[in-house]
């Protein structure tokens, strides 16, 4: 039958990992400081899209759900992407500020997988990158009523040219619906694939402040 023959060639998949190694002498101690070289490494080596990411949140109930955003910032307060204030995820986030992000950087044998609070940029942020992106883009963003159900595809391409009539002169306002968040992080964790299924895991989770000590990160390995 059709479906054993390809059930039979999906766990027959196997690859072995070893492109690199990640150890606890030449990881950084610092979190942030990992990822920008990963990142820089991801983006280096030319993937398709190395800043997308998926990003898990839960509904009201719970029920976790994934889609994949942009990482179109990231320093040491976070992670940030942009995305529609109304749409499901900002739906779930108002609800429940905690999510997942996790990236796969499958040619280097790598994800990166992070939890922490998603809070709302300023305005002013929202602005900024807003104003840099194309002006179809800017349009776009005032059509899609993101995540709602709409009749056709008609209707999105009638409010577009709708949209680029109104908007023909001087530049698009940002809608007050549309803007960015930032991950604040609790846990990062790097995983590297390694041969025989024994892959390299370190987790940094933050420490908060005392009244004695700074707040900082913990690294520790975890078994594959
Ligand atoms: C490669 C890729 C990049 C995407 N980037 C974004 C993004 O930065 N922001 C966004 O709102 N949606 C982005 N999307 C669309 C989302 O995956 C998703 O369909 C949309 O945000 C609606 O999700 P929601 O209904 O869970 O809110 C992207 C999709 C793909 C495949």
């Amino acid at each position: 039958m059709a479906t054993d023959h390809a059930i039979h060639a999906i766990h027959a998949m196997r690859r072995n990992y070893q492109i690199a190694s990640l150890d606890e002498s030449s990881a950084h101690q610092n979190p942030f400081e990992q990822f920008k070289l990963w990142f820089e490494q991801a983006r280096e080596a030319d993937l398709l899209e190395p800043n997308a990411m998926i990003l898990a949140t839960v509904d009201e109930q719970q029920r976790p759900m994934t889609r994949t955003v942009l990482l179109k910032g990231f320093d040491e307060r976070g992670l940030v992407f942009y995305t529609n204030y109304t749409s499901r995820k900002a739906q779930h986030i108002a609800h429940n500020p905690q999510v997942a992000l996790q990236f796969l950087w499958l040619p280097l044998e790598r994800q990166v997988m992070i939890t922490g609070k998603a809070e709302k940029l300023s305005t002013a942020e929202s602005l900024a990158y807003f104003l840099s992106r194309p002006k179809g883009s800017q349009i776009g963003a005032w059509v899609s009523q993101q995540s709602q159900i709409i009749p056709n595809k008609n209707l999105l391409l009638t409010q577009f040219e709708r949209m680029k009539a109104k908007f023909q002169q001087g530049e698009v306002p940002l809608p007050d619906f549309w803007g960015g968040y930032r991950v604040v992080p609790e846990r990062f964790e790097f995983w590297q694939g390694g041969e025989n299924r024994l892959h390299d895991r370190l987790e940094y989770s933050a420490t908060p402040a005392t009244p004695d000590a700074p707040g900082g990160w913990t690294r520790q390995r975890l078994s594959p």
